[in-house]
């Protein structure tokens, strides 16, 4: 490309997707969503009062249009979805919509397809990975559209280079409407960019961090795990005491995009890294009976610098008192094991009632956050000011129970 052309490229990029608001979507776990949505107004609100400076004058703050089961529409700029991407918790992914039109035929889709200016949203050789969904569209073979967009973006975009990251297009289609949208994160948030190895039915980072928000986890608070397995909630409340951005370990697919800002997403994340603070004590008590997901576990926090604030002890539950705690009483978590692993559902459910007596027995006053099928609850439970959520882990339905104990 020569110079003048590159300039006009350039000038193009900046004006057509830097310089002006897109609509997004925040792709949520079913129950997640008004946290996902407390989340995106005060980032909102933390962007406008600390950066007004870097912000181009055209740019809006995140503006959320509407909320819907899995997932949150909203307005911003693409430097604030840099800052969603860096800090949001409890967001799965946030896509970028990049079109939308109606089409009944492959050929009309083609016209419409050839018409989005992809060399500004995506760079030559990148590799397009496009998940297809059709709803009552005439179009209904997904998989054969997939294809024709995989090749029709090889025409645009020229041969795949395999060093560069993986762009994920999605297309949904509904009554012959489609949407045309783009990943802005890459891998899943849920990926944390710190966790090597994984446990015994993990929980993901996402949900963790859900179930400590409506638990009312702040920074500083007392955080007893004691069937950690690999410590997801441990490292979530770790980074939130520590003021550590959940992203601030990995990276993103719009690093790779031609309208990357790098300068812009250097300074936020240097900025992001001097607001982490060091803790004076460990606060965080993280146990389990597993020495295998305990040695991952501390092998993890060991990488990320997280060993001032966590203490990994193996333990059994069973063993541990609220009194062993120094310091104000907090809140005890746990994602105990239940169906297959313990034999049957009932053993799981009588596994869950001992939990359950046992965390009265020797708790008293502190908050409760526990996670477990449904019908675990069904039972009378011990417990204060109890509050049920709906949340969905592994395809399964599951409830947090929030409690004072
Ligand atoms: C569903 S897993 C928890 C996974 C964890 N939330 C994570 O994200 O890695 C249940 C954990 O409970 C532990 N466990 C079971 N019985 C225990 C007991 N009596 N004391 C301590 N840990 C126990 C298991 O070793 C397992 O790691």
């Amino acid at each position: 490309m020569s110079d003048i052309s590159r300039t006009a490229f350039e000038k193009r990029v900046k004006r057509r997707i830097v310089g002006k608001p897109h609509s997004f979507y925040a792709v949520v776990a079913p129950g997640l969503e008004e946290l996902c949505v407390d989340e995106l107004k005060a980032l909102s609100a933390e962007i406008d009062i600390r950066s007004p400076e870097t912000r181009s004058p055209e740019a809006k703050s995140i503006d959320i249009k509407s909320v819907e089961n899995g997932g949150i529409e909203f307005d911003a700029s693409l430097a604030d979805i840099y800052a969603a991407n860096l800090h949001l918790r409890t967001a799965t992914r946030i896509l970028m919509r990049v079109d939308e039109f109606d089409a009944q035929s492959f050929s009309k889709f083609e016209k419409e397809f050839f018409n989005i200016p992809w060399e500004l949203y995506l760079a030559s050789g990148c590799r397009p990975e496009v998940s297809v969904k059709c709803s009552k569209c005439r179009i209904y073979h997904s998989d054969a559209l997939a294809d024709r967009i995989t090749s029709w973006l090889a025409d645009i975009l020229g041969p795949v280079d395999e060093t560069k990251k993986k762009q994920h297009i999605f297309v949904r289609g509904n009554n012959d409407n489609f949407v045309i949208s783009l990943n802005t994160s890459g891998e899943p948030l849920y990926k944390r960019g710190l966790k090597e190895g994984s446990g015994m039915a993990p929980i993901r980072e996402t949900l963790a961090a859900g179930v400590l928000s409506m638990a009312g986890y702040i920074e500083g608070m007392t955080l007893v795990d004691p069937m950690c397995g690999t410590g997801t909630f441990s490292i979530e409340a770790a980074m939130m005491s520590k003021r550590i951005p959940a992203g601030y370990f990995r990276d993103f697919a719009f690093t790779d995009w031609p309208s990357f800002m790098e300068r812009r997403w250097e300074h936020m994340r240097s900025r992001a890294g001097e607001g982490i603070i060091p803790a004076d004590k460990k606060i965080i008590y993280a146990s389990d009976l597993d020495s295998r997901s305990l040695d991952l576990f501390k092998r993890n926090i060991e990488k990320s610098d997280l060993y001032d604030i966590v203490l990994p002890v193996q333990m059994d539950f069973f063993e541990i008192s609220g009194k062993n705690f120094s310091g104000e009483k907090g809140l005890i978590v746990l994602n105990p094991p239940y169906g297959k692993r313990l034999g049957n559902i009932y053993q799981g459910k009588q596994f869950f009632i001992n939990v359950c007596r046992k965390l009265k027995l020797d708790f008293k006053g502190w908050k409760l956050a526990i996670i477990a099928p449904g019908d675990f609850f069904s039972v009378r439970l011990p417990f204060k000011e109890m509050r049920l959520h709906d949340v969905f882990h592994g395809g399964l339905k599951l409830k947090v129970l929030i409690a004072n104990i």
